[in-house]
Parts: structure tokens; sequence; C-alpha cells
């Protein structure tokens, strides 16, 4: 049996709070620490905040005995052997990462520490923000021997966050004291010795008992740089397939194809070369940039990144070029959206490229009536109902007509449509799709005009040519 570890996660964001119940569940004891009053008491009433899967179930079970939220962050770090810091590092001005929230709260913990004390980064932090942790920490008074500085960086994705926590890849601990690496090794330990998986209402996924995670010790700056590489190469890929998807495009070539048979090689493998209207969410675009800051600031030329930023602009600019030439003239043009958050399966808004495409069409005078199962409420925040714009509450209302109907978040609940009555709906059955959902040859057999990303345009069987103005029709 693992042993139980007193653990304090500052922070109840997506990261702080899917630490904080996962901890719980691979049976340690929790506090959550975060200084937003009243998030602190919908946590405590059980309202998880963000749409997440297992989530729920997981605060149900732990909140009030194995997890407590608090404001109160001295208490906390007296109470816990391991404090993790989870808070936010938005991007400044400048591209860097703006790192105050995560020095005001070492500041916090510095004047609280009574005992030996390891202070974890969760965070996504630049190369030596540890360093910055440690000295900050020994300013406020407190003795070396008080306290270690680790890097434990979070690879989880939105959607599938609590799954990701349960059954990583891998698991990085940037640490240099034996204290740390032992304290840091017993939390994991429950997943790394494959307890948890065969707990009785254990959330399945793709670790078992017999393959576990491993867990990879690294230098602190090693385990910093893992983690803004780790995204910065991802996004990349997203990039590179972009690119290729727009070469497929003026060729007539299949993108589908091209990244099936690259994908195959297993150097390369078949993940995240789904091509689209680029990356966004909370993450790829902030993390881009601050790792190009990175580089920048130690003299490293690292232009590769600024082309990886250019690619996925270049994106939302050419998918609405696919919308004006699909549609002739925008102005006055109706238009259906479908999706509002940055991917499917979460009600995230953060750098939506679908929030930035509507941005754009209102722009060019459309009139849209948007549907996310999940992120209207959010959206709304930013972008309010008007003359121009309304959200509808199903696909088939905000597909109701429609000139056209643009796909701009991968839903699972866009893929199982009921595509005959969507083509029903429409004033005009043509679909722009920036999400690759469907398959081509079945839109044209159902009579839709069909634009994808990267692939060649699909027509209703009985039409052919390449003109899909809704004047055509009339
Ligand atoms: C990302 C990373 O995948 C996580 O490993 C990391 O922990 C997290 O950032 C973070 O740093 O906290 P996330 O932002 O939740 O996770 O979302 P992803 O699933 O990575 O998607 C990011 C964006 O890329 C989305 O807009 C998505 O639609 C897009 N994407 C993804 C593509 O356009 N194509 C793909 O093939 C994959």
């Amino acid at each position: 049996m693992s042993e139980s570890i007193s653990i304090a996660v500052v922070g109840s964001g997506y990261v702080g709070l899917v630490a904080a119940v996962c901890f719980a569940e691979i049976g340690h004891t929790v506090i959550c620490v975060d200084n937003d009053e009243r998030k602190v008491a919908a946590l405590q009433g059980g309202d998880t905040l963000i749409h997440e899967n297992h989530l729920p179930e997981l605060l149900n079970r732990y909140r009030n005995n194995r997890v407590r939220f608090t404001t109160d962050l001295a208490e906390a770090t007296r109470e816990a052997q391991a404090i993790f810091i989870a808070v936010g590092t938005p991007q400044s001005e400048t591209g860097d990462a703006d790192l105050s929230y995560v020095e005001a709260v070492a500041c916090e913990i510095a004047r609280s520490i009574d005992s030996y004390k390891v202070i974890v980064e969760k965070s996504t932090v630049p190369v030596y923000t540890n360093e910055w942790i440690r000295r900050a920490i020994e300013r406020n008074g407190v003795e070396q021997r008080l306290f270690d500085v680790v890097s434990n960086p979070e690879f989880l994705r939105e959607g599938t966050a609590v799954e990701d926590f349960l059954h990583p890849d891998r698991i990085v601990v940037g640490a240099d004291t034996p204290e740390a690496i032992k304290l840091l090794g017993a939390i994991y330990e429950p997943l790394t010795g494959g307890e948890y998986y065969n707990q009785t209402g254990a959330i399945g996924g793709c670790c078992n008992a017999s393959t576990p995670p491993v867990l990879l010790n690294t230098s602190i700056k090693s385990a910093e740089i893992i983690k803004h590489a780790s995204n910065a190469f991802l996004a990349l890929k997203i990039s590179f397939i972009n690119a290729v998807s727009n070469l497929c495009e003026a060729t007539e070539a299949n993108v589908e194809q091209v990244a099936k048979g690259i994908g195959l090689d297993s150097r390369i493998g078949p993940k995240f070369l789904r091509p689209g209207i680029g990356y966004g969410g909370s993450c790829f675009p902030k993390d881009v940039a601050a790792f190009r800051s990175v580089a920048d600031q130690f003299g490293i030329n690292f232009n590769l990144l600024s082309e990886v930023e250019n690619i996925n602009a270049s994106q939302k600019r050419r998918f609405l070029a696919k919308v004006r030439s699909a549609l002739w003239t925008l102005r006055g043009k109706k238009l259906g959206v479908l999706g509002l958050a940055f991917k499917g399966e979460t009600d995230d808004i953060r750098d939506s490229p679908s929030i930035e495409m509507i941005r754009m069409l209102l722009a060019e005078g459309c009139s849209i009536v948007a549907y996310d199962p999940a992120a209207k409420e959010r959206a709304m925040e930013v972008l309010p109902e008007g003359k121009q714009l309304s959200y509808a509450d199903t696909a088939y209302d905000a597909a109701k007509d429609v000139d056209a109907l643009l796909v701009l978040t991968d839903w699972t609940e866009f893929v199982e449509l009921d595509l005959p009555r969507l083509h029903k709906t429409l004033r005009y059955p043509i679909v722009i799709d920036g999400r690759n959902l469907y398959d081509p040859g079945a839109m044209a057999a159902l009579g839709f005009t069909y634009i994808s990303v990267g692939r060649p345009t699909a027509h209703p069987a009985r039409e052919s040519g390449s003109l899909t103005t809704p004047g055509r029709r009339a």
C-alpha cells in the first residue's frame, strides 16, 4: 500500500483542480487553494466550474473529505509536505510568460514555511523560473535546508484531463536533491508502481498494472525545457500538416491520405497531423511565443517557431477566403456556425480559432447563428448577441435557412449529426468544414457541396463544375 501524502495545490484552474482531485483519487490528502472566494465556495458546493469528463464524479467523491478547498495559503503551506504551484502564467505584451502570480505565491508560501517543504512548479514556465522561486523564498528569510524547489510539468489536455493525468505518457520530475526526488517518487508511486490500475473503480485509460507510466528524473532546467519544447513541437506538427494541406489543395491531392501515409512511419507517428483552421487554446499560442522569447533572450535563433506562428495565423485567413469563394460575396450573407470552443469536448474559448473566425466574418458584414454544445455562455461574454449575431440551442437550429454552414470545432456531437436532416434544414446545402469531420464522397452523395481542408471540394452527385454560389442554384 502506497504512503498517503499531504499535498497543497495552489490554483484551481484546469491543471490545479484536475491535479487536486486526481491526487485524492490515488490516495493522497489534498488542500486546494485559490484566492478567488467565489470559486472556492462553488467548488466546496460541488460545482466544477469547467466542463471536463470525470471531474464531477471525482469532485463529488472527494470534496470536503480528501480534498478541501480554501483561500488560506498559509494554513495549507503549514499542513502540506509538498506544495504544487498551478497558477496561471498568461502571455505578457512582449510574448513572455507573465510570472507575477507565480512570484506572489512563492513569497506567500515563504512566509509560512516552518518545516521542510517541497515546492513543486506545475504551471508552464520558462527555464530558470525554479531558480527565481528559490531565490524569492530565500529572500523572504527561509533557510535553504527548509525547502527544495522541483519542476513537475503537466501534460494533460483539456477535454481528457482526468484520464491524461491518471494515464500519462510519462511523468517528468526535475529535482536535484534526494529528499525531493524521494517525495515526488512517493506521490506518483500509485501510478508508476501500477497499484492504482488494480483499484476497484479506477478510471480506465492506456496504462495498466503491467504497463504503468514511467517517471523520468531530470535536472530542473531540463524539466522546464521539456514542457515548452513538447508544446512547441506539437504546434509545429500541426502547422506542418496545415502547410501540407495547402499544397494538397493547390494540387488536388488529399491531405487525409497524405497524413496517413506519413503518420504510418513510426518515427513520425499518426497523432497531431489533423489539418484545420489552426491551433488555439490557452497553451499552444502562448507557449510557442514564450519559448521563442526564451530562445531570443539567450541569443538562440529559433525562427522556426515564428514560421509555426505565421502558418497558424494564415490558416484562418485561408478559411475566410474559402468561405468567400464559396459564397461569392459575404456582406449580408447568413451563416450557421457549429463550434465556439477551441477544440471539441471542452467549454474553453481562450484563443479559440472559431471566435476569431466569427469576428472576421462579422467584420465582413455576415450575420451568424452559432451553436456549441458547451461553450455558449463563455462565448456570449466576449461576443454578445446583437443584430448580426445570435446563438442557437441545437446544431439544426443554427443551420436553419442559412446560406452555408461552417464547422469550426471538432465536437463528436457534430460528427454524429443526422446529415439528411441537416440537408433539409439549410437554405443552400453548402457545408464549409474547417475540421474535416465528414467524408467528402458521402457528403456529395447526400447532395451537399462540401468544402473542407486539404481535400478536393465535393459537389452534389447530380451537379458538376466548381461554381458553388447560392446564386447558381437560384
Ligand atoms: C495542449 C497539449 O496537448 C497538452 O499536452 C498540454 O499539457 C497542454 O496543451 C498544456 O500545456 O496545458 P490542449 O491545449 O488542451 O493541450 O489541447 P490540444 O488537444 O493539444 O489541442 C490544441 C489545439 O490544437 C486545438 O485548437 C486543436 O484543435 C488543435 N489541433 C490539435 C489541431 O489543429 N490538429 C491536431 O492534429 C491536433
